[in-house]
């Protein structure tokens, strides 16, 4: 796999995205003006005729008089009772309120014997403090009233916290005050420092927050609570009851206390991690920098499963943690192993930095940094140079905070703030002096980043390159080339278009062979609006060319539709044509890729059996950084074909228990090895570390037979593909998964984005790679492909690259699969790696081979 140092690396995703405009509506709202019918009459009403006056007044109260105050009486007596019902059915109506919350003591000092529940000093301190909290609910007329219970769970140094929850049942109509007076602390104090005489506690601060009634039941009686103090200088580790011989409990709720010394911080690290996929009420973990499980000082939520790889360590900001597992009443995984132990409390994250260069990260990088931090980084270069500050990782994310007001976690230099998930950026400053400033709040850390700094020649900022306007320096050929390098498009503006180049109408100059071409690269599709279509051909609304015949084929062959608009409606028996899915009942399909995605499309449901492919084990997966190292088992399917005494030679990619595909020109003979010679290759499957093979994750297998396409034309490398069959069949685990191969008709449109995997060469002549690695690339329109690599594109070969140049597969990667994520994140072997002019090269893609169009081959032989 091959990349170029990040700095060089092209961006090519970069869009325009032209001001939206919202469409308003003029239609109002109406109002009926319809006149009241005035001839309605009420029943039972009698007019008189007005000559009759003085008899009216003789005659006593009238009968309609008498009717209306019956009504009357009667609609004021269900008022009456409605008011009663609401009030006490619904107002009164009693609830369940719960608040989790600690308090500082004073004028105590922490002992051992706190820490376990089971002590008589425990019981002791227990009291003292419900009759503190009893007290000081009593005299709120808000709180008192309603106070059914309060417990204490537990306490830690500083002098001693106290932990708690209070249950209190209220009528519906009072809880508003009650949550507003339990949120007010002062007033709470202020109630046991004047209102008790003599207090024996001397309370300091007292917090309390709304929490789920579920935790009652959990807290009483509860067998999953453990309580756990780290030994020093050593490591203790715990895991979900059972764990890994049988699944954790349904509708459980474990807690684990995690203890350290006083002034020391907790270290903990999920080692494993597996638990129920992530969805609205799933099973779930959570960490805690206090021991009330309390939202603010949530520092992590965990679902899913995750790769043994992925970073799972957190650090407290004090000398406790608590860890929750709350399940429902199904789904059962293996639940997770943990690791912690404590560490000094770090003095000061603030540091002096000077010199010509150097790097800096968040504490404890890159482990999650602690919450409750600040750090201030003062730096320095010598004073005739100015200073920036290059960050290549950075990741301070808190959910449901926006990017734009950084309210929670920052980082800050020269007034600005910066957060949220950021691509590597450069901040410069124009003195030889710059500060970076950090802060952590209560909840929610993340990884932070890792940052470089260094001088720079205010004269020359970027020596021999081109300076974006955000500070980063760039190679002079990629300024004004039509690809935009720069993060804010800088080297693209105020360019002058080439002979090789077109200017788009909004005014960017892009290269000429990509007029016309299906794709919108100006931003504005200014590129592909005066395209003539060719002989035959027809164009499409969004100016794309497409053959005739393609049109009304029941495909999206524009990719606007347009093609198939004006079309009698075919959905399901479709005539058979070389695209149309095809049942095993022979009925065809007018649906693109209907293998597998989770819908019965053919009566027979042919399209949705042997789908057991294409499911990573893992349902996290590390953001992509810098680097691109796989995570284990991110690729079950790939494999590394072993040559004797030469190590890894070629990939494969595996498609049953005991078939593999690969590409023909691994074995072919060369330098007098016979290379088709089955007995001289290994496969490694469930490999991550070349350095590592002997891994219990890996199985090593011999192949039986090697079946390699008989139209294989080593010159033009047409047809190149391979299968192998493997002495005995492999077992499925979390590394070791089979891949989808996609049906003959399946379709890799253009500009679809695919991975390419492999230990092959990190750049053009280059040596291989120990950790897989992984890239992705995008789909080559393959006339234009065609045009780049001069003629040399057939149909069983798909071009996929990133044209800028930077990433591609190189020598070694041969073989090895390129994958697809098609509907339902399930993945199709879209192609096999298989050639290209040098790696990475500019406007040079890499061929892989189609493996859809190879389909049929592949079944002949392996009946798959
Ligand atoms: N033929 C090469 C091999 O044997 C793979 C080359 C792929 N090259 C590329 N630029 N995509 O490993």
């Amino acid at each position: 796999m091959n990349y170029w140092p990040s700095e060089e690396r092209k961006m090519n995703d970069y869009q325009l995205s032209p001001g939206r405009k919202l469409k308003t509506s003029d239609s109002g709202l109406k109002y009926n003006n319809r006149k009241e019918d005035m001839n309605g009459q009420e029943e039972g009403v009698e007019f008189l005729p007005t000559m009759n006056a003085k008899k009216v007044e003789k005659r006593g109260p009238k009968r309609w008089v008498v009717v209306t105050a019956v009504l009357i009486v009667f609609l004021l007596v269900s008022l009456l009772v409605g008011l009663l019902v609401w009030h006490f059915k619904y107002r009164r109506a009693p609830v369940q309120k719960v608040y989790n919350g600690h308090l500082v003591i004073l004028n105590l000092n922490f002992i051992d014997a706190y820490e376990n529940s089971s002590t008589t000093e425990f019981a002791l301190l227990s009291k003292k403090v419900k009759q503190t909290i009893k007290e000081m609910y009593k005299n709120n007329q808000d709180i008192g009233p309603y106070h059914k219970e309060t417990v204490i769970t537990a306490f830690s140094e500083g002098s001693v916290i106290a932990y708690y929850w209070s249950e209190f049942i209220v009528p519906a109509y009072r809880a508003k005050a009650l949550d507003k007076a339990m949120a007010d602390e002062q007033s709470l104090i202020q109630t046991v420092k004047y209102k008790s005489r003599n207090p024996v506690l001397q309370v300091n601060s007292i917090v309390a927050f709304p929490a789920d009634p579920s935790i009652i039941q959990s807290s009483r009686g509860n067998s999953c609570s453990f309580a756990l103090h780290a030994e020093e200088g050593e490591i203790t580790s715990f895991t979900t009851p059972g764990f890994p011989n049988s699944p954790y409990p349904n509708n459980a709720h474990c807690t684990w206390v995690l203890r350290a010394d006083v002034d020391s911080i907790i270290s903990l690290t999920f080692k494993t991690f597996d638990v129920e996929l992530c969805s609205e009420g799933s099973d779930i973990i959570r960490v805690y920098n206090s021991l009330s499980p309390v939202e603010p000082h949530e520092l992590v939520n965990l679902c899913g499963s995750y790769p043994p790889s992925y970073n799972l360590t957190f650090l407290s900001s004090q000398n406790v943690m608590l860890v929750t597992l709350i399940t429902n009443a199904e789904g059962r995984n293996p639940g997770f192993k943990a690791e912690f132990f404590q560490l000094p409390k770090p003095k000061t994250c603030s540091k002096t930095l000077k010199g010509e260069s150097g790097t800096f990260t968040t504490p404890f990088y890159p482990a999650h940094y602690p919450p409750d931090m600040d750090c201030v980084w003062n730096i320095e270069v010598p004073s005739t140079k100015n200073v920036k500050v290059h960050f290549n990782v950075f990741y301070i994310l808190e959910p449901g905070i926006p990017v734009s007001s950084c309210t929670k976690d920052y980082v800050e230099i020269s007034n600005t703030k910066y957060c949220g998930e950021r691509s590597q950026f450069v901040v410069a400053s124009n003195t030889s002096k710059i500060t970076v400033r950090f802060h952590s709040d209560q909840s929610h850390t993340d990884t932070g980043f890792l940052a470089k700094f260094l001088s720079y020649d205010s004269s020359d900022p970027c020596p021999g390159k081109f300076t974006c306007n955000t500070g980063r320096c760039i190679d002079k050929v990629m300024r004004c080339d039509g690809w935009v390098d720069c993060t804010d498009a800088s080297d693209e503006r105020s360019c002058n278009c080439t002979k090789e180049q077109f200017r788009c109408n909004n005014g960017w100059c892009k290269p000429r062979f990509w007029l016309c071409d299906g794709v919108n690269d100006c931003g504005d599709n200014s590129d592909e609006l005066q395209c003539k279509c060719p002989d035959k051909h027809f164009k499409c609304s969004n100016g794309k060319c497409i053959p005739e015949t393609q049109k009304c084929d029941s495909k999206d062959d524009c990719g606007d539709g347009s093609d198939e608009g004006t079309c009698s409606k075919v959905v399901k028996s479709v005539s058979c044509k070389d695209y149309t899915y095809k049942c095993h009942n022979s009925l065809c399909l007018s649906k693109t890729n209907p293998e597998c995605d989770g819908t019965k499309d053919c009566d027979d449901n042919s399209d949705e059996e042997s789908c057991d492919c294409g499911i990573r084990s893992y349902s996290k997966q590390t953001r992509i950084v810098g680097g691109q190292d796989s995570e284990e088992g991110e690729w079950p399917w790939q494999v590394s074909l072993h040559v004797k005494s030469q190590g890894h030679v070629c990939g494969a990619s595996l498609i049953s228990n005991k078939w593999l595909v690969s590409a023909a020109h691994c074995f072919q003979e060369e330098s007098q090895i016979r290379y088709s010679d089955p007995t001289l290759w290994t496969a490694f499957l469930g490999l991550h570390d070349q350095s590592d093979r002997t891994n219990k994750m890996v199985q090593e297998r011999s192949i039986k037979r090697i079946i390699t396409n008989p139209q294989f034309n080593d010159f033009t490398y047409d047809y190149d593909i391979a299968v192998l069959e493997l002495q005995s069949p492999v077992k499925f685990t979390a590394t070791v998964r089979p891949i989808c191969l996609p049906d003959a008709t399946h379709d890799f449109p253009a500009g679809k984005e695919i991975w390419v995997t492999g230990w092959g060469a990190t750049s053009e002549g280059g040596i291989g790679a120990t950790i897989l690695q992984k890239a992705a690339i995008r789909v080559i329109n393959q006339t234009m492909c065609n045009t780049l690599l001069t003629d040399q594109i057939t149909s069983r070969m798909i071009c996929v690259g990133i044209l800028t140049g930077g990433i591609d597969a190189c020598q070694g990667d041969s073989g090895g699969p390129l994958v697809s994520v098609e509907s339902n994140n399930r993945l199709f072997l879209a192609g096999v790696v298989s050639w290209g002019d040098g790696c990475a090269r500019r406007n040079k893609p890499g061929v892989y081979t189609r493996v859809s169009k190879l389909r049929d081959w592949i079944k002949q032989h392996t009946s798959l």
